[in-house]
């Protein structure tokens, strides 16, 4: 890897919070706490208190439904075949980016009813919340003991590090900023697909003249229009100075936040009317459906566009690096770890390790959409994307998504979430402006 994720170690006052709204940005509202089980092999209830002797292992994400369910399905499945005595309680919350699951998962964890493994980035999201607050255990002996201190890159490992030591395994590597687009579309109306702002404008232009709706957006979860923010950002001010937003270098009044933000209002006038009715997955069909040109995600879309629509790489869908960021690759990697006061710690150290395992990504990332975090992958088992992003995520430089809790403070994440849901709704840049540099006040 070239370039240099930057994870500030400070620690911050989230053990405080912890006891009060707890941390990572979670609503004050209690989100729902209905566990969807989409894909769970057991029918057993939740594990009950005190700890149990039982041979399960429940595993804590927000992978359920389209795009999202397989990979981890296959991962269990796996996990089973090599575990036949351990029940696995896939104790999945839906809602793209964790948007329900944090808050549930922030209740049990200051409630004393950890689950025995739950997704987390690597990153702020990971060091600022549960390590900061003493609820993790470091897991270097399996490190040493698994040979993943050889295997996994080292800058991926500092993610997931603090004090000299690691509090997390990643099973993948997602890259944030991909524009995604009907390759249908876009060669019968004679579209190259653009590479910068400029070029944007004139397809979203010819795309429009069509009647088909230049670029897709689902903002029902406000995470989705900062992806797209975050992807603007850095196609405006380059990985260097986006990476200094997070250290102090850059501040967020820099003339080039500005000129992000005049470029994202400009852009959402070519988004489809019903942006705030729709998640994720329904911004991405309105792509596979050929009612819009583009969409920018991060590339679970691909795993939803082969795996659950099976649609074929450079025939129904292309892709490229959003505008202006060819040659960075915006990082986001889902890791698990061994929370403190677990029921089933000997059981969820099983599954760690075939997540870990090369078997493991393996099985996973091809279903995800993601590459795996580990270094000696089979590349074979991969599609044309995938091998091209697992070039770009070698040689590219490195830089860490806001959006997906890498880049800083979850309270800074919840912040700017905020900003970017107003702006979509007023266009208002000074005050935009105003907002982010208060709310740079949270950065770690
Ligand atoms: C991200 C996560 C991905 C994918 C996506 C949509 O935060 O890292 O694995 O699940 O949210 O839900």
């Amino acid at each position: 890897m070239k370039g240099t994720v930057k994870v500030s170690l400070a620690t911050t006052l989230c053990a405080a919070l912890l006891l009060a709204a707890g941390c990572g940005g979670a609503p004050s509202q209690p989100a729902p706490s209905q566990p969807a089980t989409p894909s769970s092999n057991s029918t057993a209830p939740a594990p009950a208190e005190p700890a149990s002797s039982e041979k399960q292992v429940e595993i804590f994400s927000w992978w359920t439904g389209a795009g999202e369910a397989a990979g981890l399905e296959a991962l269990i499945e796996l996990f089973t075949e090599k575990n036949p005595d351990i029940e696995v309680i896939n104790a999945a919350v839906a809602g793209g980016a964790g948007t329900n699951a944090k808050a549930v998962l922030a209740s049990r964890m200051s409630g004393g009813n950890p689950p025995d493994t739950f997704q987390v980035h690597a990153g702020h999201e990971l060091l600022d919340t549960w390590v900061a607050a003493d609820k993790m255990e470091p897991l270097n002996d399996l490190y040493k003991s698994e040979g993943w201190d050889k295997v996994f890159p080292q800058q991926l490992i500092d993610m997931m590090s603090k004090n000299g030591n690691v509090y997390s395994i990643a099973v993948n590597i997602h890259r944030g900023n991909v524009m995604f687009y009907n390759k249908k579309v876009f060669d019968e109306n004679n579209l190259t697909p653009p590479t910068t702002f400029e070029e944007f404008f004139t397809v979203a232009e010819a795309l429009q003249a069509k009647g088909i709706t230049p670029l897709a957006l689902g903002d029902k979860e406000p995470w989705t229009a900062l992806h797209l923010f975050e992807s603007v950002l850095l196609g405006t001010i380059g990985p260097d100075k986006y990476n200094g937003l997070f250290t102090g270098q850059t501040p967020w009044d820099d003339p080039g936040v500005r000129q992000a933000l005049e470029t994202f209002k400009q852009m959402l006038q070519y988004i489809n009317d019903d942006h705030a009715a729709r998640n994720w997955q329904d911004a991405s069909q309105l792509v596979a459906q050929s009612k819009a040109g583009m969409n920018v995600m991060g590339d679970w879309a691909k795993g939803y566009f082969t795996t659950d629509l099976n649609l074929k790489g450079n025939v129904d869908f292309g892709w490229a690096p959003t505008w202006g960021t060819e040659g960075t690759f915006m990082v986001i990697s889902d890791t698990f770890g061994l929370p403190k006061e677990i029921q089933h710690r000997d059981a969820t150290i099983e599954f760690l390790k075939v997540l870990a395992s090369k078997e493991g990504q393996d099985v996973f990332n091809p279903l995800k959409g993601s590459i795996p975090a580990r270094t000696d992958a089979d590349v074979s088992k991969y599609d044309e994307y995938s091998q091209e992003a697992m070039q770009d995520w070698a040689s590219n430089d490195l830089t860490p998504s806001i959006a997906h809790g890498s880049a800083a403070s979850p309270g800074f994440s919840e912040k700017i979430t905020q900003v970017i849901t107003v702006f979509v709704t007023t266009g208002d840049v000074d005050q935009a402006i105003a907002d982010l540099v208060e709310a740079s006040a949270e950065i770690q």
